[in-house]
């Protein structure tokens, strides 16, 4: 480690002189999938990190990946040796969190891989469809992040057939308890008398295409992610995994705003 305290400390102005082999804190944490190379730096100011049992607080600190033992709130960060990429099409009564003291279905059951993936972002009990999976924190941070705006399609199965007012009042936007929600993409699904809908919005508040219909006075019978980005399930049973290809993910990444070096490094 460099830049920690009482070793080797590089001045408090100025960036250390890169060493061979060393990178910088916020850069390791985010290879071991914690999350993006930001928030990494909002743990190191919080004191969260500790190399070789030491908080550091600098965010200048460069480690030697090969040699420092690096915590964060007390488990040790290791890097991942490949970042995985998966979509699930999840089925109806299984939930996104990690493990449930209820005892009910998870999607984590759904995945079997070497290293433990994560949901990007969630999707209630009910809905089925598009659930993206990964070990790459930082892209799962910069996915979730309003900022950019991925857009999320639905498909929206109705009580009852929606109006032509209505349809045009969710894509101008429907006030909501945490606020008005940005203009959408809406349209009845042919066939569908009026009951099926196609919605493509570019948030991700908590239910909110359930929401957005119930404040409208329509009750969401069924409500299928079709796509996520570029991301369909097309192919996909119910349960059933496959890795993004590596447009796919590319793709997704530029709509997350990560910059031309990035994507060239695969960072
Ligand atoms: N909107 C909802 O209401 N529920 C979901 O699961 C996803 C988006």
């Amino acid at each position: 480690m460099k830049g920690g305290k009482g070793r080797r400390a590089q001045k408090k102005t100025g960036s250390p002189a890169p060493v061979p082999g060393q990178i910088r804190i916020n850069r390791f944490l985010s290879m071991c999938g914690i999350t993006s190379r930001r928030k990494a730096e909002e743990l190191v100011r919080l004191g969260k990190v500790e190399i070789n049992h030491a908080v550091v607080r600098d965010l200048a600190t460069r480690v030697d990946p090969a040699r420092d033992r690096v915590f964060v709130g007390g488990t040790q960060a290791l890097p991942v040796k490949g970042f995985l990429y998966l979509v699930l099409n999840k089925p109806k009564d299984s939930i996104t969190t990690l493990s449930d003291e209820r005892g009910r279905t998870t999607v984590m059951s759904m995945v079997r891989t070497r290293e433990r993936v994560y949901p990007v972002g969630r999707l209630d009990r009910n809905t089925t469809g598009v659930l993206i999976l990964t070990n790459d924190g930082g892209f799962a941070h910069r996915l979730m992040h309003p900022k950019f705006n991925v857009p999320k399609s639905y498909r929206v199965s109705c009580d009852r057939s929606l109006t032509r007012t209505d349809l045009a009042a969710l894509r101008g936007g429907v006030t909501l308890g945490d606020g008005r929600t940005a203009p959408a993409d809406v349209e009845f699904i042919a066939q569908g008398r009026g009951k099926e809908i196609g919605i493509t919005i570019h948030e991700g508040r908590n239910r909110q295409v359930r929401r957005m219909f119930e404040t409208l006075g329509y009750d969401v019978v069924k409500l299928d992610r079709v796509a996520y980005g570029p991301v369909t399930k097309a192919g996909l049973a119910r349960g059933g995994t496959r890795s993004l290809t590596r447009s796919e993910i590319r793709a997704l990444k530029e709509m997350a705003g990560y910059t031309e070096e990035e994507l060239l490094s695969g960072r």
